[in-house]
Order: structure tokens, then sequence, then C-alpha cells
């Protein structure tokens, strides 16, 4: 797999637009609504730009296979929170955790103050909250939120 920042392009904006709204994805997050294609290139547009935000979609060879976001409140922040979807086809195959390691690697080269990741997971999101105990994020709350020590 291969990982790089995403761009401002029609392309990139669409292959988000298109996993967003697996029902899986919707099911998985807390805005559960259908996204309609303009408000998803409003909310594409401004989130690549954001300098709190670092964006990157990840491929095999030619094959979007997902997206993964990191956001800080400032520049100064120590934590960020993780958010990460995988497309359909290459769920289930036990890469999302070398995917989660490719996007952690490309956030210690861009943020160096970031120490902790946070991820919001939902109770009957199986897959996710099985992925992030088995790495080393440590369950912080009863409400399924996760925090990972960068400096591990
Ligand atoms: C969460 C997500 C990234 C996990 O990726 P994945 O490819 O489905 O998961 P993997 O195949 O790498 O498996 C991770 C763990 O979940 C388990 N798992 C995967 N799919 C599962 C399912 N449908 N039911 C139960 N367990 C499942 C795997 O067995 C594995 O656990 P194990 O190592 O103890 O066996 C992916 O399912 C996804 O993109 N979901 C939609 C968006 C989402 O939920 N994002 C996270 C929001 S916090």
């Amino acid at each position: 797999m291969t990982i790089r920042k995403a761009f401002n392009s029609k392309d990139d904006c669409d292959f988000v637009f298109t996993l967003s709204n697996d029902p899986i994805v919707r099911r998985n997050s807390f805005n559960q609504e259908i996204i309609s294609y303009e408000s998803h290139c409003k909310w594409y547009k401004s989130t690549v730009e954001d300098e709190n935000t670092l964006f990157f979609l990840v491929f095999e060879s030619d094959s979007f296979v997902g997206q993964i976001r990191f956001k800080r409140n400032d520049i100064y922040s120590e934590e960020c929170v993780i958010s990460l979807s995988i497309s359909e086809s290459f769920r289930g195959k036990h890469i999302s955790e070398d995917f989660i390691r490719l996007g952690i690697c490309e956030l210690q080269n861009n943020w160096k103050n970031i120490k902790f990741i946070i991820a919001e997971v939902k109770d009957d999101n199986i897959a996710s909250n099985k992925l992030f105990s088995n790495m080393e994020f440590e369950l912080v709350s009863t409400v399924n939120t996760y925090k990972f020590n960068t400096k591990l």
C-alpha cells in the first residue's frame, strides 16, 4: 500500500465521496445521514485546505483503499483525533493495522508535537473496536475512546 496527501482534485474528492456514502461507513459515523455531493465537495475542499487537518489517501497499485485523517485543535496541540475508512473491497482482509501505521508514520513526519492520537468509536463498531484494542491504543473512557502514545 502507498499513502499520499489528498489533493484538492475532483478525482480525490470523488474517491472520498463514494467511500463516505458506503452504508457501513455511514452506520459507523456519528452523523449517519446520507451526504449530498454538493455538501461533500464543500466539506472536502475546506478539510483538504485546513492547516489543522492531515488528510491522506491510501492506494494498492491504482486502486483506492481508503482515507485516513488526523485533526488537531491548533498548531500547539499535543493530541489529535484520527478518523479512517477502508473501501468495501479491501475490508475484512486484516490490512487495517498496516493502514493505520502508514497514517501514523505520515502524521509523525508532518506534526512533531503530537503525543497522543484519540480514536472515538461507536459501541457496535466491532471491527474498529477490535482494531484499536489490538494495537497499542488504550481504552480511556466507557464511550470507546482510545488513546495512542506516538512516542512508544
Ligand atoms: C474499521 C475498519 C477500518 C476496519 O478495517 P477492516 O479491514 O474491516 O478490519 P480488518 O480486516 O483489518 O480486521 C480488524 C479486526 O476486526 C475484525 N473484524 C473485521 N471485520 C469484522 C466484522 N465484520 N465483524 C467482526 N469483526 C470484524 C477482524 O477479525 C480483526 O480482528 P482480529 O485481528 O482480532 O481478528 C473498516 O471496517 C472500515 O473502514 N469500516 C467503516 C468505517 C469505520 O468504521 N471507520 C472507523 C470509525 S472509528
